[in-house]
């Protein structure tokens, strides 16, 4: 199967200014409105389809997003592999601002979302063991040292949050207990509605700050952010040009089994 390369742009990402024959393409869907068109095009020779999360212009919160009309979309739009760029905070002093986390498990702290494509009628249940296509993490990760960028985590714990507000510090303190190592607030459930339309999926974090619970670092603020993120944007540009670069053209099997999820997790009686 040829590649389709989907990029979901995060905080301070919302294009890939290389993407050649390009178009913004609008798509509907039946689970209601996606964060923005598609811009498909093509970058280093790569089908390339990029969404920005939170729309152009950041006009959604995290809450706000529809996550399942976007991994729709790009289903409908072809694409055959997610890597999502996304900013996020850091509870680990040996990954500061600037470092970048190439995620492998994430834990789901959101409850006002919509989490699945099944319900009542077509119940399924899909694994999320291992919800980082490792092979996607692969080519993320050569990308990232092509590119230069100095601090790269391979694996890491991403807690999803809900927001829109940031962590108190018994929370912080709490999430770096249970071991996670960044945090965020939309890679939930995007990489389960992800796994669900059998996308393979993995994320690279950028760190922009250490939450709150550094005790020589302020706590953080939105304008730590929007000025790491400016930073950090061209070292993604580079990182997303580097991948497609080496992307193979044509989709192996994945060892996640993110790709044929479905075969095992339905469970409603086909109709007689
Ligand atoms: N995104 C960037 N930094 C964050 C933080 N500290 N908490 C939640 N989401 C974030």
């Amino acid at each position: 199967m040829e590649t389709v390369l989907g990029i979901i742009g995060g905080s301070g990402v919302y294009d890939h200014p290389g993407l050649k024959n390009a178009a913004w393409t609008a798509f509907d869907s039946p689970w209601g409105t996606p964060s923005d068109a598609l811009n498909i095009g093509e970058l280093e020779g790569q089908k390339v389809v990029f969404l920005p999360r939170h729309g152009r212009g950041h006009r959604l919160s995290p809450s706000g997003i529809n996550y399942r009309a976007n991994i729709d979309i790009m289903k409908r739009a072809g694409v055959t592999d997610i890597i999502s760029i996304s900013a996020c905070g850091s509870f680990r002093e040996d990954l500061p601002p600037g470092a970048f986390v190439l995620v492998d498990q994430f834990i789901d702290r959101t409850f006002a979302r919509e989490k699945s494509f099944f319900g009542n009628g077509l119940v399924a249940h899909v694994s999320m063991a291992h919800p980082v296509a490792s092979r996607l993490q692969d080519h993320a990760e050569e990308a990232a040292k092509a590119a230069g960028i100095k601090v790269v985590s391979r694996g890491g714990t991403y807690l999803c949050m809900e927001g829109p507000q940031f962590s108190s510090l018994a929370e912080s303190n709490l999430y770096r207990q249970w071991g996670c190592d960044v945090i965020g607030m939309t890679n939930m459930p995007e990489a389960k509605l992800a796994r669900e339309a059998e996308i393979p999926y993995a994320t690279v974090a950028m760190v922009t700050d250490f939450d709150c619970w550094h005790p020589e670092h302020d706590n953080v603020e939105v304008t730590d952010i929007l000025e790491v993120m400016h930073g950090n944007a061209a070292n993604a540009v580079e990182l997303v040009t580097h991948l497609a670069r080496n992307f193979p053209r044509e989709r192996g099997a994945c060892s996640s089994g993110a790709d044929t999820t479905l075969d095992t997790a339905l469970i409603t009686a086909p109709e007689a």
